[in-house]
């Protein structure tokens, strides 16, 4: 989950992938997942290593009817405890977030839950978090209007917002990057423009991966100095390996087929 710092990392919403995993929207990193049981025998292992490294994991039942509900960062944005219900950015997704909703609202019971409305939307596989400055990609996903309801939240919590324009052969902002630390954006040559990020705050650098490893720029840091990163990324292995995190390399392959990445199959809350 991209907007979590690493120390805010101790609790996990999954949901499990439904039989009808190969109808999912699938335009980018794949055209559709052929192995229901492999891609469940992978979303296994992702929670179990999760589960290993201390992280409570909870998972919520599949929903046949809606096959790309185990992707559950773009149905909640949980920031320093504060939750935007956003209205997902493609319709056939609209309708997997009442239970993701029922059960944010009731683990952050007391918190203020503001959701989106009008012509907002917006993916939470939108936005990326460096420490407490935020990103949010202009996408086919999510659009201005969502993104300054977002802008709404992040200036009550006193964070600052920028935006990245992400090109019409990348889905989320976090499809093509990720905070594998709180000081280290992990991203691909030739999908954003090198200042894309702007000016970082002291200590913090991106660090440009080949273009052909694009998918394996989505890990998730843990608190505990491991990394999960999906197997068959070299460059990106040995990038996070450098600046001294232990990774914990990940078959995605079926999950891939569905345009999936490793942020999104969880919220971290
Ligand atoms: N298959 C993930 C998505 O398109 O949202």
């Amino acid at each position: 989950m991209a907007t979590v710092r690493l120390d805010q990392k101790s609790r996990a919403l999954t949901r499990a992938i439904p039989n009808t995993f190969d109808r999912a929207l699938a335009n980018f990193f794949g055209t559709g997942p052929t192995d229901i049981e492999l891609a469940k025998q992978q979303h296994r292992a992702y929670r179990q290593a999760m589960l290993d490294e201390g992280i409570e994991v909870t998972v919520l039942p599949s929903d046949a009817k809606h096959p790309d509900c185990t992707f559950v960062e773009d149905q909640a944005v949980v920031i320093d405890g504060h939750v935007l219900l956003p209205v997902p950015g493609h319709p056939s997704r609209v309708n997997e977030q009442p239970p993701i909703a029922e059960f944010i609202t009731r683990q952050l019971s007391g918190t203020k839950i503001c959701r989106m409305h009008g012509d907002a939307r917006m993916d939470g596989g939108d936005i990326l978090r460096l420490g407490d400055l935020f990103f949010v990609g202009r996408s086919s996903r999510t659009n201005d209007a969502g993104i300054e309801e977002l802008r709404d939240l992040l200036t009550h919590l006193g964070h600052k917002l920028r935006v990245i324009d992400i090109p019409d052969h990348a889905l989320h902002l976090t499809s093509i990057s990720s905070t594998p630390t709180d000081s280290v954006i992990l991203a691909p040559e030739g999908f954003l423009p090198k200042d894309a990020f702007g000016e970082l705050p002291d200590g913090c650098e991106v660090l440009w991966m080949p273009a052909e490893e694009v998918y394996g720029c989505n890990t998730i840091g843990l608190p505990n100095g491991k990394v999960l990163v999906a197997e068959g990324y070299p460059n990106v292995l040995q990038a996070v390996i450098d600046i001294g995190l232990e990774p914990i390399v990940l078959d995605m392959s079926q999950i891939r087929e569905a345009d999936g990445s490793l942020t999104c199959c969880s919220l971290f809350f």
